[in-house]
């Protein structure tokens, strides 16, 4: 269990590298259950909340539900494997993610221009990992926004250049924000661990870590 005593000192902000910025506890609890109750939402089928096969055969330990555009290893479309068209990006979410820019960058314009049309749902039970990746399928270098709920995660944010160090390892946990954009847009990125049992039960979800990720598609019909 998470020391609730702990939980009561702030976090501070944090610049990781330049353009990636973390927010902790940016999210209320009450924000926080409403977006677990949007996810769950999401999460039903049709177009619901899925296993993710990769094109080496293998199977992504996280389960996922897209709006707006549908990610498939490695590309976007406006339908999923059964054909039944991808679940729309809400409006509000976009305006989080205007809210979350303008924040993270202390950048009103930059907030006000933010446009996401994609967001990536992604579920990670306890044992559930990513490995470092690139968010490369985007046809635009707008900003990625992130936000977690429920378990903690090491986070790794990493470099441009390699799946390699030099990296640092960020606690995530329920009702972070983390966005990267400008030269780290491209940064390499993961989740090396979940830390089982550490999410507050009043967010309401009952184990593992939610991850809600908002990027800019660049994509036209
Ligand atoms: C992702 O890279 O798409 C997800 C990152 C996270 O779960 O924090
Ligand atoms: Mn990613």
């Amino acid at each position: 269990m998470t020391d609730r005593t702990e939980a009561l000192i702030p976090r501070a902000r944090a610049q990781v590298a330049d353009c990636a910025v973390h927010l902790p506890d940016w999210l209320r609890l009450e924000q926080q259950r409403e977006l677990l109750a949007a996810c769950h939402d999401w999460a039903r089928p049709p177009a619901g909340m899925r296993t993710v096969s990769l094109p080496s055969g293998g199977m992504m330990s996280v389960r996922m539900v897209c709006l707006g555009w549908h990610w498939h290893p490695y590309r976007y479309s406006r339908t999923v494997d059964e054909g039944a068209a991808v679940r729309p990006f809400p409006d509000w979410l976009g305006e989080v993610g205007r809210r979350a820019v303008a924040e993270a960058y202390q950048d009103p314009v930059a907030g006000a221009a933010y446009r996401p049309d994609v967001a990536l749902v992604n579920y990670y039970d306890s044992t559930a990992k990513m490995g470092l990746h690139q968010d490369r399928d985007e046809h635009s270098r707008e900003p990625v926004v992130s936000l977690s709920l429920g378990d903690d995660c090491v986070f790794r944010f990493g470099n441009c250049r390699t799946r390699t160090r030099p990296w640092t390892d960020v606690l995530l946990r329920s009702g972070d924000l983390f966005v990267f954009g400008g030269p780290s847009r491209m940064a390499y990125h993961g989740v090396p661990k979940i830390l089982p049992g550490t999410g507050d039960p009043a967010v309401g979800l009952a184990g593992g870590r939610l991850n809600v990720t908002l990027r800019v598609s660049g994509l036209t019909d």
